[in-house]
């Protein structure tokens, strides 16, 4: 184990206590990220993945959200897994203890999780990670991560250093957009959230978009979709920006001649 996985596995062997307090006492961080899990998670998952799990409590939630699937959690924290067997114990539940990168999981996974996890992961590790977060995930799989912003780390570093732990990087657009890249998937999501300080973390999901899919809302499902949506955009009277059509049309008319736009009245 390098030098740096040891710190890390001995802080947190070292920080259970504030782990139980997240799970019985409530995390925001955790609940804002959870909205985003719920909301991007693939359709039916078997199988999901989380790396970096601590005591297990987001698995074992994720086992009740999602009752046919199966959960492994991971994490290099012996102390945090022990915590986490002890706690919840499900037959569609294991815990795992090592790094992504020593193929300790195996199979394909429909949900990958990395709560937290990515930003302490060294530079020098993330070509490792990133090869085989992309054998694990399947065909429809999504990789979900919630980390600090560089601005909030940095704001850490500054007025809260004893919050920064022993490998604490950067985790930028650039770094997703490698991540992605690397893990032959897409940015379906990249966005800064407000947990106690406005941007101080971000959300990404990671996965595929098969072929040229129409989209099922009413802006554009199809043509009359398209139609009505523009209507209820363009002319509604309460719009305070735009004039209604009539005016919009008479000012294309007096500026450019009735002849630039012929009045058609067909949308
Ligand atoms: C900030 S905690 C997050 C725990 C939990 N996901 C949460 O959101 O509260 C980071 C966790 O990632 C684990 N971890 C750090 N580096 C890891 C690695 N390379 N592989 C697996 N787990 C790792 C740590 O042991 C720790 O439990």
């Amino acid at each position: 184990m390098s030098q740096s996985l040891q710190e890390i596995k001995t802080y947190y062997d070292n920080h259970i206590t504030g782990k139980l307090k997240g799970f019985v006492e409530g995390n925001l961080r955790i609940e804002c990220a959870w909205q985003t899990i719920e909301k991007w998670m693939p359709k039916n998952p078997q199988r999901i993945l989380e790396v970096g799990c601590g005591i297990g409590d987001i698995c074992w939630r994720m086992t009740r959200r999602w009752p046919e699937s199966e959960v492994v959690g991971l994490d290099i924290s012996s102390k945090s897994l022990q915590i986490a067997q002890q706690l919840f114990s499900s037959p569609r539940l294991s815990f795992v203890e090592g790094t992504l990168g020593e193929s300790v999981v195996t199979g394909k996974f429909d949900l990958i999780v990395l709560m937290d996890v990515y930003e302490h992961i060294a530079v020098a590790d993330r070509p490792t990670l990133h090869q085989t977060l992309r054998e694990v995930r399947s065909d429809q799989g999504r990789i979900i991560l919630s980390f600090p912003t560089p601005r909030h780390l940095a704001l850490l570093r500054q007025h809260q250093p004893d919050q920064i732990q022993p490998v604490d990087e950067n985790v930028n657009v650039a770094t997703i957009l490698a991540l992605a890249e690397d893990t032959d998937t897409q940015i379906l999501l990249y966005q800064e959230v407000d947990v106690w300080h406005e941007g101080d973390y971000a959300h990404a999901v990671l996965g595929k978009r098969d072929g040229w899919v129409t989209a099922t809302n009413s802006f554009s499902a199809n043509s009359r979709g398209i139609k009505r949506r523009i209507r209820q955009l363009l002319l509604d009277k309460t719009q305070p920006l735009i004039p209604p059509r009539s005016q919009r049309l008479a000012l294309v008319h007096e500026r450019l001649g009735s002849e630039a736009y012929p009045n058609r009245n067909n949308i």
